[in-house]
């Protein structure tokens, strides 16, 4: 009979695989087993979001940032999804695999928890079933998907299906555990911007996570980092596998200059850490902030913070676009643009101009939004403004966290 994960197994193996990485130095090939100290839901009831605050203990690691930084961190996978995953496969999940690249070989089991992806099938994939299926009605499905002409048929298939799903869609493929483990990525470590300055918390980092969860193909998704923090990391235990990823995206030395940050949703992470040290310090520059998100009821991230630095004159303006409390969207750029005469003023003063979040949709029209500010109080034609954009890149003044 298969083995089923307890949460104490789970417990086990991470804190013996952790007692394993414990060394002085740490990085992405040596990661530090931090502590997750603090997990705490950041909207409120009601909110279609679910956004959350967590403090990872980094004590003990030598681990240093600035803020600006990202952390990295290694997460394992659902064992629910796991063990659906064996059942699929027909195994135990006891037998031994090797990994490619390595020569120590594992149980099935941890491989499938801790070291490969169980999402993302890409055309190999597909592939490598249509060469073991015995059923032919699965196979003429499979050859119809692999055609030259299908690739977009394909790749809107792939975009909804993870390896449990191709398990079930062709049963008649048969894998043996080591041949599966061979066609499956690793599972990488995801980037959070760190949402604390060192200044305040030398020995612990901040972060502010969005939790992934989606519905495709009829089955609920869950995102493997954010919800492995969210819901399956016990706090207080060393199990945390972290590494430092040290940024372009930090505070100008300078203090005395101004700064204008924009960062809706989870993009206002490394903004916190930014207000938070330049109130530690007394820095001597102007804070601008937009921030945006869905309602402000119950999705103004870290209001209470950012409203207290703006009544104590850290943040001298706080500019907010919640996008869904009224019919027509309001986000963030359409604040800079009414406000694009005094924007104008501080980008031309030599103010930094950062922005964070969303890379797909926002960070573009932001962008576009920055031009057209420029355009108007420079008084320039479309080119000049661009150009002058370029420069303020080619000065890293205009830095982006996008992703
Ligand atoms: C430099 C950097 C900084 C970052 N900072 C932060 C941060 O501060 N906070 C933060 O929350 N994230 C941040 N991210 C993103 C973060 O690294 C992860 O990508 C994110 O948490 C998702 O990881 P996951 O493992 O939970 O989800 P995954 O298991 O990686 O799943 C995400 C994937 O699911 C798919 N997907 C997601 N939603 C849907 C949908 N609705 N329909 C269909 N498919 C979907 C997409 O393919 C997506 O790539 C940052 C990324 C980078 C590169
Ligand atoms: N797939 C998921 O389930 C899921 C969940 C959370 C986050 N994410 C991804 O994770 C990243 C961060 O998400 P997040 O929670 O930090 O926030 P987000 O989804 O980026 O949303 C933050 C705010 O930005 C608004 N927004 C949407 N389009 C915009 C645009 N073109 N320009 C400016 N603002 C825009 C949103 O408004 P509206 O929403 O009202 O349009 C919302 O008010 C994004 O890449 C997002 O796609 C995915």
């Amino acid at each position: 009979m298969a083995k089923v994960f307890l949460p104490s197994a789970i417990i086990q193996l991470l804190a013996d695989i952790m007692t394993q990485l414990a060394t002085s130095t740490h990085s992405k090939d040596h990661p530090f087993p931090a502590v997750l100290r603090e997990n705490r839901l950041l909207n409120g009831p009601g909110s279609a979001k679910e956004t959350r605050h967590f403090v990872i203990d980094i004590e003990g690691s030598g681990i240093t940032y600035l803020a600006g930084d990202s952390l990295g961190v290694f997460p394992a996978n659902d064992p629910r999804h796991v063990e659906e995953v064996i059942r699929a496969l027909g195994a135990t999940g006891d037998e031994p695999v090797i990994l490619p690249k390595t020569d120590e070989p594992l149980p099935l089991r941890e491989a499938l928890f801790g070291r490969l992806s169980l999402a993302g099938p890409s055309r190999k994939t597909l592939e490598a079933f249509a060469g073991r299926v015995t059923d032919e009605r699965e196979r003429e499905r499979l050859e119809e998907l692999l055609r030259p002409e299908s690739r977009v048929v394909m790749m809107e298939f792939l975009s909804h299906r993870e390896l449990i799903d191709l398990l079930e869609e062709f049963p008649s493929a048969r894998f043996a555990p080591a041949e599966i483990v061979e066609h499956l990525r690793r599972l990488v470590p995801r980037l959070y911007s760190l949402a604390s300055s060192p200044v305040c918390h030398p020995r612990e980092v901040h972060l502010t996570v969005a939790v992934v969860r989606y519905r495709t193909n009829e089955r609920d998704r869950l995102g493997v980092c954010s919800t492995w923090l969210a819901e399956r990391v016990p706090l207080y235990q060393p199990v945390v596998p972290v590494f430092m990823s040290h940024s372009h995206f930090g505070l100008p030395e300078d203090e005395s200059r101004d700064i204008i940050m924009v960062g809706p949703g989870t993009g206002v992470a490394p903004f916190r850490a930014f207000v938070q040290e330049r109130a530690a310090k007394g820095s001597p520059g102007r804070n601008w902030l937009f921030f945006g998100d869905q309602r402000r009821e119950t999705d103004y991230l870290y209001g209470d913070e950012f409203e207290d630095y703006h009544r104590r004159g850290v943040l001298q303006r706080l500019d907010l676009a919640f996008s869904r409390d009224q019919t027509e969207k309001i986000y963030v750029q359409h604040r800079m643009l009414e406000n694009a005469a005094e924007l104008w003023s501080w980008i031309d003063g030599g103010g930094m101009f950062y922005v964070c979040g969303d890379a797909q949709r926002m960070a573009k029209d932001v962008d576009a939004a920055l031009h057209e500010v420029i355009r108007r109080g420079g008084n320039l034609d479309e080119e000049a403004a661009a150009e002058y954009v370029k420069q303020m890149k080619r000065d890293k003044r205009y830095l982006r966290d996008v992703y």
